[in-house]
């Protein structure tokens, strides 16, 4: 396709995602990548259909965004650290990424986005849910936001990971995983706005409450970040790309196509320290 060709960016619900077309992404221009970025910061998740996109064009996609990283606990792809393999078949004992998140909040400096492509999709199922986090910011109750705005939490690594390790039967040595106290609304750098940023994958605790209290709070905002009005539910198909702002969504892979096979890489940005 030409590089002029007019890109077509489509909303698939009024609180997140877009779909585009009318873009290769193993070719982008400057103007197409500005769209796109722009995309991403107007809909929070932006997802392509069709793309031939090899590893090195993968990564290469992914660096126009930013430093990629490599997981804290996945070795990644031979010879590509910062490549996360995204694979389940009837042998796996575990997806990632099924329950609420965003990637490495656990990270002193979470990662900005991610960029999955899957090659290899079930015929049915597996689809990935994405939730908008600044509606989910905006829709708690003035006084609940005061309360809870200028909090910090506590996100740590260690149990989900851990938990990952055993699951699959894998020795972690004894590592160590980051750990990070970061604001419970966090400002956008890009955008400004404020987004909901607690995950019941890696928050453990709100800074300065008892535990109990705690504990309440962080299960009401976990019940509260999964209503159905702040989300799209994508659906794959072999080739297709989602890019999502782990800044102000979060997303939840759904594991009910096994024994099928469900097969792609991960590329990771990172991401400034939340404030
Ligand atoms: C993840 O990156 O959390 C997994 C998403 C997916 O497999 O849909």
């Amino acid at each position: 396709m030409p590089p002029s060709s007019p890109i077509s960016i489509r909303p698939v619900t009024p609180v997140v995602g877009a779909e585009i077309r009318g873009v290769d992404l193993a070719t982008l221009t400057d103007d197409q990548f500005r769209q796109i970025h722009d995309a991403l910061m107007a809909h929070g998740v932006i997802f392509f259909r069709d793309q031939a996109l090899p590893i090195d064009r993968h990564k290469a996609f992914g660096a126009r965004f930013g430093e990629l990283v490599a997981h804290p606990n996945d070795p990644g792809v031979d010879g590509h650290p910062e490549v996360m393999p995204i694979h389940a078949d009837r042998n796996s004992r575990r997806v990632a990424g099924e329950r609420w998140h965003s990637d490495v909040s656990c990270d002193p400096r979470p990662p900005m986005g991610s960029i999955l492509r899957l090659h290899t999709v079930p015929d049915t199922g597996g689809d990935t849910l994405f939730a908008n986090m600044y509606a989910a910011w905006e829709a708690l109750s003035d006084r609940l936001r005061a309360l809870l705005d200028g909090l910090t939490a506590v996100h740590d690594g260690a149990p989900y990971y851990r938990e990952t390790n055993r699951l699959i039967g894998r020795d972690d040595g004894g590592r160590s995983y980051p750990t990070a106290e970061h604001p419970i609304a966090r400002t956008h750098p890009v955008t400004g706005r404020k987004a909901l940023f607690v995950n019941s994958m890696f928050t453990q605790c709100i800074v300065g409450l008892p535990p109990a209290e705690s504990r309440a709070i962080l299960a009401f905002l976990y019940e509260h970040l999964a209503r159905p009005d702040f989300q799209f539910r994508f659906r794959w198909r072999a080739n297709s790309v989602a890019m999502w702002d782990n800044r102000c969504t979060q997303h939840h892979a759904i594991w009910d196509y096994w024994p099928a096979t469900r097969s792609g890489y991960r590329v990771t940005i990172r991401g400034e320290r939340p404030v």
